[in-house]
């Protein structure tokens, strides 16, 4: 399987300003792999490397898997009352303002983003301002935007798509994967009208139980779409083992309860035969669909069963993401996990961003992490960030 970064020079190969952003971007996350400052004092700010934007907890799907909205999802009963903490643009505008002479990456995502009733001009800003601006979006609502979306420059979207028509709507509802084919179709429209090859385009597939079996049909279905990536990702889950352990180390070190570790206890891995699904990925990896194919993490083949079956077994280790990104909720909390946001560092609206990433807090989490076994919290054994940028296990 290919490593993530192997594709990096393939995507922006033709735009040589995407590709220097997004290679500072790397660089930062490289200096924060192997020069850790775990000094008290040390000015974290200067190495950030990438800012996660959760515009909004709104979403106007169901995905089955979804930490959010899924099965166990946590924001299933409280979105309404969360809607009304939604950040207006202004305030979006002042920390963009503050982050972007660090020119770290951007990644917008949600809920679902373009429920967020200013992302055009907001992002607009965001590419006026010089940052990377990736925008990870269900695709159900894109298509009526596809003008704005080229003519702002956009650098990349990535697109969730589980599977095939019917196994796709089975796990992400009905009519959402033609959708998205409309999405695709007047985007790619539009940049030949504007003369663009902006944003790039790319689909994210999440592996479960329900479509680890048809991921092939996906994949040839993708050489219609003329997009720029394929992404697997093999998806986060954990057990009640994990979740117990995981609160009791939270209360312990950080006085804090936790809620969204549970929201992944779907048992959506369960029964994948990691031998099947290593022999569908890499016949998928053999061909040339037009563009590149990538699955995260990329495991050693006789790992892929461990992945699903054993979750306590660590694949990753030396979590980097608090030295060199960290996540802007909706309501302003910062929090260094984007997918657990129990332990808060600040708020944009009540502190300047530097002085978060500089604070107590944030110095908390990172010196006890440091002092965890393999870098790693409990709970941390497949986060997706962790799985992304974390240091390879020997073996796996
Ligand atoms: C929570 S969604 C938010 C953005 C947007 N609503 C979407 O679906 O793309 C962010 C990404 O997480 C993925 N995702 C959902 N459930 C997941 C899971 N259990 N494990 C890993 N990724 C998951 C989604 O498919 C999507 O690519
Ligand atoms: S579209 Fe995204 S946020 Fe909404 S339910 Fe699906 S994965 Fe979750």
């Amino acid at each position: 399987m290919k490593e993530n970064i192997s594709v990096v020079p393939l995507l922006f190969k033709n735009n040589l300003k995407l590709s220097a952003k997004m290679f500072y971007g790397f660089f930062k996350m490289g200096k924060a792999r192997f020069f850790p400052k775990h000094d008290y004092n040390y000015d974290h700010f200067k190495d950030l490397a990438l800012v996660y934007f959760k515009l909004t907890p709104a979403c106007n799907l169901r995905c089955v898997m979804c930490g959010q909205f899924g099965d166990k999802g946590v924001m299933k009963e409280c979105v309404g009352e969360e809607i009304k903490k939604v950040l207006p643009m202004e305030t979006w505008k002042k920390f963009i303002d503050e982050i972007a002479p660090q020119r770290p990456v951007t990644y917008i995502w949600g809920g679902e983003p373009f429920l967020y009733k200013d992302l055009i001009p907001l992002a607009r800003y965001m590419v006026e301002k010089g940052l990377f601006v990736s925008v990870n979006t269900n695709g159900t609502l894109m298509e009526k935007y596809a003008e704005e979306i080229v003519r702002d420059k956009w650098s990349t979207i990535f697109v969730s798509l589980d599977a095939f028509r019917d196994v796709n709507d089975e796990m992400r509802g009905a009519g959402s994967y033609d959708k998205v084919i409309e999405g695709f179709k007047a985007i790619n429209r539009e940049k030949k009208k504007q003369k663009s090859k902006i944003p790039l385009l790319g689909i994210v597939t999440v592996v479960t139980n329900k479509n680890y079996l048809y991921l092939d049909a996906l994949a040839e279905a993708s050489r219609e779409y003329d997009i720029d990536l394929h992404m697997f990702n093999l998806g986060t889950y954990t057990n009640d083992s994990i979740v117990a352990e995981q609160r009791r180390f939270m209360l312990e070190k950080f006085d804090t309860d936790i809620d969204c570790l549970e929201a992944y206890n779907t048992g959506y891995n369960l029964g994948i035969d990691g031998k099947k699904l290593h022999d569908i990925l890499q016949n998928i990896h053999k061909k040339d669909y037009g563009h590149p194919m990538i699955t995260v993490p990329a495991l050693n083949p006789e790992k892929i069963h461990t992945y699903y079956a054993d979750l306590q077994t660590p694949v990753r280790n030396h979590c980097i993401v608090p030295w060199c990104q960290a996540n802007v909720n909706y309501n302003g909390d910062v929090h260094f996990c984007a997918d657990y946001p129990d332990y808060i560092l600040g708020n944009i609206t009540q502190k300047p961003f530097r002085e978060i990433l500089n604070g107590d807090r944030a110095n908390r989490f990172r010196k006890t992490i440091h002092q965890c076994d393999g870098g790693l919290f409990p709970g941390c054994l497949r986060c997706y960030q962790n799985m992304l940028f974390g240091n390879k296990i020997k073996g796996y």
